[in-house]
């Protein structure tokens, strides 16, 4: 991949020094992925604990003076102080990276700060970005902001390969995509833009956060860097924040891992352990959240009150073949037009069936075995201008459900009350 620009990686030679004593695979790394879900990454203590410890600690002992003189100068190995190093967030690390299948992984405070971690460490003042156009709310603000440092972002059609060769600049070092999307759940071609990226020296990053890598590896089909919100399916009860950002061991050590040490964006360690956990069940969960969903999306399409529904593994989906080619499953998220006259009625109905849920959270999280329903035009992309929004294809009757893992006749049920 294109590595970016030039960093001195900030490892060595500074007052904080090498601070991370790599954790073993555990023996796993040649296992099935379910088997890594459960045991990658995990170092018994001298303890001999069953399950994995928490290392509540904001800082570590040197045996020594002189050991800690080798530790900061990077000519030992062990941990230091928690904002650059800590065993949980360690056995979070790997076990991640051993389900993406890539050479690393850092995790970080959120997904919103794994994302702008990205930015920072690929970016400088004068450069472009391409994003996908209906991305999450959020990261569009985040590459907005980033204008007043010079760096610019323009938006592609996600699923419009041509637009993407278009929209490239001499400039451009990255291109920013999430698939399936939120809330349209568009699926992009990761092969196709991982070509056009490698062609061009530009580096292809993925939001996988819908799909997880229990549904999606984008690593494998091309892309050089993918990033998480932790906080929704790798999670998937709905806890806690946290993010992740994985890649090549070169990209990581050199690029990211100074912008994270320096920025502080740490993942606790607390936070780290139930992460860790959640990936334990992350196979199975995502297996179950897809059955449903299909069977969600499939009564949608059969209700007067609805129209367009939006689903990868609908055939009625515009990408349903690409989605096949490049997911395990069609993942938990889906979204729906409610017909109405006009923009007004539409959005008053929508909300009407929001308001009459009386299972179903209303809530703009994702990612949690309850299922939630939210209005992304009032919501999450509610401080889009409404043009950029209409662009990309939100409209005011559209509703997202993240199916959760509930009876699907239950969840069905509620969302019929307001109908
Ligand atoms: C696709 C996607 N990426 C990133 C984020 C941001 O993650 P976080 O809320 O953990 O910062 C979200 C949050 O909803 C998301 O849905």
């Amino acid at each position: 991949m294109n590595e970016g620009p030039g960093d001195d990686g900030g490892r060595h030679g500074d007052e904080e020094g090498a601070s991370r004593a790599d954790a073993a695979d555990a023996g796993v790394a040649h296992r099935g992925f379910e088997t890594r879900a459960v045991r990658a990454g995990f170092q018994r203590t001298p303890y001999g604990e069953h399950d994995e410890p928490i290392f509540l600690t904001s800082s570590f002992v040197h045996d020594s003076a002189a050991h800690a003189a080798a530790k900061f100068a990077g000519e030992a190995d062990g941990y230091i102080y928690s904002r650059f190093g800590n065993p949980t967030v360690r056995l979070f690390e790997q076990r991640l990276a051993s389900l993406e299948g890539a050479e690393e992984c850092r995790a970080t405070a959120s997904g919103m700060a794994a994302i702008q971690a990205v930015l920072v460490s690929l970016t400088r003042a004068g450069d472009h970005v391409v994003c996908a156009q209906g991305v999450f709310g959020t990261t569009i603000q985040l590459f907005g902001l980033f204008r007043r440092y010079d760096i610019e972002t323009s938006f592609a059609p996600l699923a419009d390969v041509q637009a993407w060769c278009d929209a490239i600049r001499p400039n451009t070092r990255m291109l920013f995509v999430e698939t399936p999307s939120n809330p349209l759940t568009e699926v992009a071609d990761l092969r196709a833009l991982s070509a056009i990226a490698r062609e061009r020296g530009i580096v292809l990053v993925v939001d996988n956060c819908f799909c997880t890598p229990a549904l999606q590896r984008p690593l494998e089909l091309g892309a050089d860097v993918v990033v998480h919100s932790a906080t929704k399916y790798l999670d998937g009860q709905g806890r806690v924040i946290g993010g992740a950002v994985l890649g090549s061991k070169r990209y990581v050590d050199e690029l990211l891992q100074p912008v994270l040490r320096y920025g502080g964006p740490t993942l606790s360690a607390f936070n780290a352990w139930v992460l860790a956990k959640g990936l334990e069940t992350l196979s199975v969960r995502m297996e179950r959240h897809a059955q449903n969903a299909l069977a969600v999306a499939r009564w949608l399409e059969a209700q007067p009150a609805v129209g367009r529904v939006r689903y990868p593994w609908l055939e009625s989906h515009p990408q349903h073949a690409l989605a096949r080619a490049q997911q395990r499953a069609g993942g938990a998220v889906l979204s729906f037009e409610v017909r109405g006259a006009d923009d007004a009625d539409r959005k008053a109905r929508a909300w009407r069936i929001v308001d009459a849920c009386g299972l179903l959270s209303i809530t703009a999280n994702l990612g949690d075995v309850k299922s939630t329903i939210t209005h992304p035009a009032s919501t999450t992309h509610g401080r889009m201008p409404i043009e950029t929004r209409r662009e990309a294809g939100i409209g005011e009757g559209m509703l997202r459900v993240a199916v959760g893992l509930e009876d699907v006749g239950d969840i069905c049920a509620d969302l019929a009350r307001g109908m």
